[in-house]
C-alpha cells in the first residue's frame, strides 16, 4: 500500500514538505509506504489543450519532453495521492498547476486513472490565501472521483522560511489528523468490505446550441 505526494514547491525541504511529512508520519505509523515526487523545481510547461490524450487513449500527455508521463504512471499505480503546494498570490504555485492540469486531464480522458484512490491536499503559506489554494487543489481531487478524508481544520500550515511551519502547532495537528484519517480510509478500502461504487460513463453537455 503506497501513497505518493506531489511537492509543488520549488524548495525540496520547505514548508510544503513539512506539511507533507507530518501527514506521512502518521501514514508510516500505520505501515503505509510513502514517497514524494518533487515537481515544483522542474521545468513543466502547461497543458496546450491539444486533446491528444483524449484521442490516443494511451494514458499519456502528448508533451513528452519532461517527466510528466513518468509521474502520471507512478500516481496511477499508487493507492493514495497527496497534493501539496505553497501558496503563491493566494493560489497554488504555477509549476504545480501546469503539472496538475496535464496529469488530471490525462487521467480523466483515459477512463479515470485516479478514480477511487484516496486523495487529499495540503498547502503552506506565510499569512493569507491558504484556503483558496487548498480549495484549488481539492478541485483536482474531487474531479477525479477520489475519496477525500477530512481533518480537524482545513489543511493549511503557516510559515515563511523553510521549516517554520513546524511552529504552527494547530496546522501540524491538522496534518497529523489528516494522516490518520487517510490511513483509516486506505485500510478500510483495502479490506474490501464494501464493493466500490459503480462508475458511470461521463456525460458531456454543451450549452452551445
Ligand atoms: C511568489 C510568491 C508568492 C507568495 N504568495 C503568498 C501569498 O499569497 N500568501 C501567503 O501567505 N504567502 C505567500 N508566499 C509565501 C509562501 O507561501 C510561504 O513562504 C510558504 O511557506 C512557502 O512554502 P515552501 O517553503 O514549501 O516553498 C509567497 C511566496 C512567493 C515566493
Amino acid at each position: 500500500m503506497k501513497v505518493i505526494a506531489i511537492n509543488g514547491s520549488p524548495k525540496e525541504k520547505g514548508n510544503t514538505f513539512t506539511a507533507i511529512d507530518a501527514v506521512f508520519g502518521e501514514l508510516r505509523n500505520e505501515g503505509i509506504e510513502c514517497e514524494i515526487i518533487h515537481v515544483g523545481d522542474k521545468a513543466v510547461r502547461g497543458c496546450i489543450g491539444c486533446g491528444q490524450c483524449r484521442k490516443n487513449r494511451d494514458g499519456k500527455c502528448a508533451l513528452k519532453d519532461d517527466g510528466v508521463n513518468g509521474w502520471i504512471e507512478r500516481m496511477r499505480v499508487a493507492d493514495g495521492l497527496l497534493l501539496g503546494s505553497p501558496v503563491y498570490f493566494s493560489a497554488i504555485a504555477g509549476t504545480m498547476k501546469c503539472f496538475l492540469d496535464r496529469a488530471f486531464y490525462v487521467a480523466g480522458s483515459n477512463g479515470g486513472l485516479f478514480r477511487h484512490k484516496v486523495g487529499a491536499s495540503v498547502v503552506a503559506d506565510r499569512r493569507a490565501g491558504g484556503v483558496a489554494a487548498f480549495d484549488q487543489l481539492n478541485h483536482y481531487v474531487t474531479y477525479a472521483e477520489m475519496f477525500m478524508p477530512g481533518s480537524c481544520y482545513w489543511n493549511v500550515a503557516f510559515g515563511g522560511a523553510a521549516g517554520e511551519a513546524l511552529q504552527d502547532e494547530e496546522g501540524m495537528q491538522a496534518m497529523r489528523v489528516l494522516g490518520r484519517n487517510m490511513a483509516w480510509l486506505l485500510r478500510t478500502k483495502e479490506s474490501g468490505s464494501l464493493a466500490l461504487p459503480e462508475a458511470e460513463k461521463k456525460a458531456y453537455f454543451s450549452y452551445i446550441r
